[in-house]
């Protein structure tokens, strides 16, 4: 199984540049949150959306033509479909859709200068508020804009760009699957750095291979699946949940025993808010192995000590051997 991973990379690095191979090497799909979340929340604006959702809700929407003066049927854009599921499962789910957007847009066709409308931003509500305090709303927002998106923002990036209005959900704080979360933070990069559409949206850059961008990186399925984007490419804060500095890709982390070593990087980003209780079994690091095994970082203390007792062991008989063999010498001259 190992040896057909090691095959199995350089093979895709051959023939990968379509964002599908993308996926496989990711391990999941681009949007990975499943659309069938049991989910018992009731909205108490599920009416009032749903005058949105009956056109926003699906691939194919219905409007009278007063002109022709008769029902027509027409596809929705996908970009413009909202899922009902995942927005009744987001963090914003009690919203009223008018909340956030002009209650001109009941009208349809929709009233050209709407797409002027100005959006809310995550502070305009969450800055300065005592409930959020937990979030340090303010200190993410200064890091943001230290981080290299910062200056797509006049072509359009924001905080949205990755916390999607109508999808969004915190997740690694209230994780119970790992592994999941690792997907779900990645789906949030590979929006844009696998799916070109999105990405030229906001720089004239040709389009790159990520596989091909990591090829330094052995077994990078597996490692895609077991640490996130960010791990590598933002800088460490001590203070927030989730550093939201992403360096220029220079200062990317490259070096393997920054994860594989016993003061891993991993114990102050991925594992940071793990509640586990430490493994008493001896094994440095012991919270990563409820999830992965990281060479080098996992080290055990008494394996470290057995092998230290065989090391001197065998040293000692060979020494006695050696005592020996002379003693033989000497004794038949
Ligand atoms: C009769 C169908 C219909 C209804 C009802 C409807 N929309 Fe739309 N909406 C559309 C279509 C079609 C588009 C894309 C064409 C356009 O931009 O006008 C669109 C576009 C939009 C856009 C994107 C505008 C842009 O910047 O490009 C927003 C935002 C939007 N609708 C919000 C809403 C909200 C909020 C509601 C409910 C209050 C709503 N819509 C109700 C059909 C509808
Ligand atoms: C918390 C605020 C918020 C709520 C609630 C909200 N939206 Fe949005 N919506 C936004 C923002 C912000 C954007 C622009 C996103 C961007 O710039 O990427 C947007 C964009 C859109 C668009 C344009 C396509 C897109 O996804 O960019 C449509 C259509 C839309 N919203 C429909 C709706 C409908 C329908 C609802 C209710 C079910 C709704 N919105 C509820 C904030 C909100
Ligand atoms: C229009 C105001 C508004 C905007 C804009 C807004 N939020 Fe919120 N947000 C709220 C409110 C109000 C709640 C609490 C909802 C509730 O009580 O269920 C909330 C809830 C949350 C929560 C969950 C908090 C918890 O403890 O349950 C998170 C996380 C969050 N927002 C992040 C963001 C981010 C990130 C952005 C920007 C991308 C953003 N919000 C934009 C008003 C807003
Ligand atoms: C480049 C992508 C990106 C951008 C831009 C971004 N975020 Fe995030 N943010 C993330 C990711 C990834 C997470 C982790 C989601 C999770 O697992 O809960 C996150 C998590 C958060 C959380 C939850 C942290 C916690 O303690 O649970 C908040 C709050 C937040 N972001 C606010 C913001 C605000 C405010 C902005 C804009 C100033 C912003 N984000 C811009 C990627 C981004
Ligand atoms: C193990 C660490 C690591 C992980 C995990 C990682 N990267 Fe990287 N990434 C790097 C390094 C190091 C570079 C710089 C490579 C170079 O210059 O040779 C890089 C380069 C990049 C670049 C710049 C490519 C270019 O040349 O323009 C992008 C974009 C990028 N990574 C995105 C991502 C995304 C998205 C993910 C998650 C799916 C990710 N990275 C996961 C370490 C990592
Ligand atoms: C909305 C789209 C979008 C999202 C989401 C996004 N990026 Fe980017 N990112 C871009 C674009 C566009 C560029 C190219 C910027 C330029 O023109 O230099 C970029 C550049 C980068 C670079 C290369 C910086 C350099 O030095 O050239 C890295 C690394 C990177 N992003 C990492 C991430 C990570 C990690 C995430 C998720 C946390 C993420 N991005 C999410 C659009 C996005
Ligand atoms: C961001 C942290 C990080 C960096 C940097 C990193 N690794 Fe890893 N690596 C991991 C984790 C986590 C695992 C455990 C995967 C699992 O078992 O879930 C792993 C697993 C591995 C494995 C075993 C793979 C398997 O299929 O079981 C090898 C080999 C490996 N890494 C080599 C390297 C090399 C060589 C480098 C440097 C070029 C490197 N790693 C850089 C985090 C990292």
């Amino acid at each position: 199984m190992k040896i057909f991973r090691f095959l199995i990379i350089p093979i895709l690095v051959l023939f990968s540049n379509t964002s599908a191979s993308h996926a496989e090497v990711f391990g999941i799909k681009l949007n990975n949150q499943s659309d069938t979340d049991t989910n018992t929340f009731v909205s108490p604006f599920k009416e009032d959306n749903e005058r949105c959702f009956k056109c926003h809700g699906q691939s194919k929407y219905e409007y009278t033509n007063e002109t022709l003066g008769r029902q027509v049927k027409e596809l929705m854009y996908s970009e413009r479909i909202v899922k009902r599921e995942l927005y009744y499962n987001s963090n914003h789910k009690k919203f009223s859709c008018t909340d956030c957007h002009s209650a001109e847009y009941l009208k349809f066709p929709h009233a050209g200068e709407l797409r002027m409308e100005q959006k809310y931003n995550c502070i305009d509500c969450h800055g300065g508020d005592e409930k959020f305090a937990q979030y340090h709303f303010e200190e993410i927002d200064a890091e943001y804009q230290k981080s290299i998106h910062f200056k797509l923002e006049g072509e359009g990036f924001s905080c949205w760009k990755c916390h999607d209005p109508h999808s969004y959900k915190i997740s690694v704080r209230n994780q119970d699957n790992l592994k999941e979360t690792i997907a779900y933070d990645n789906a949030i990069c590979l929006n844009c750095h696998s799916n070109f559409d999105h990405f030229q949206l906001l720089t004239d850059k040709e389009e790159i291979s990520l596989i091909q961008k990591h090829d330094w990186l052995p077994n990078q399925a597996t490692h895609f699946k077991s640490v996130r984007c960010i791990e590598c490419h933002t800088k460490i804060n001590d203070s927030i949940k989730i550093s939201h500095l992403i360096l220029p890709k220079e200062e990317a982390v490259k070096r393997c025993n920054e994860c594989h070593s016993q003061n891993s990087i991993l114990m102050a980003s991925l594992y940071k808010f793990e509640s586990k209780a430490q493994r008493r079994d001896g094994f440095f690091n012991g919270i990563i192995l409820n999830e992965s095994y990281v060479i080098g970082a996992n080290r055990n203390e008494y394996l470290n000590l057995l092998s230290l007792i065989i090391f001197v062991g065998v040293a000692g008989v060979i020494g006695i051997h050696i005592l020996l063999r002379i003693r033989e010498k000497n004794k038949t001259y």
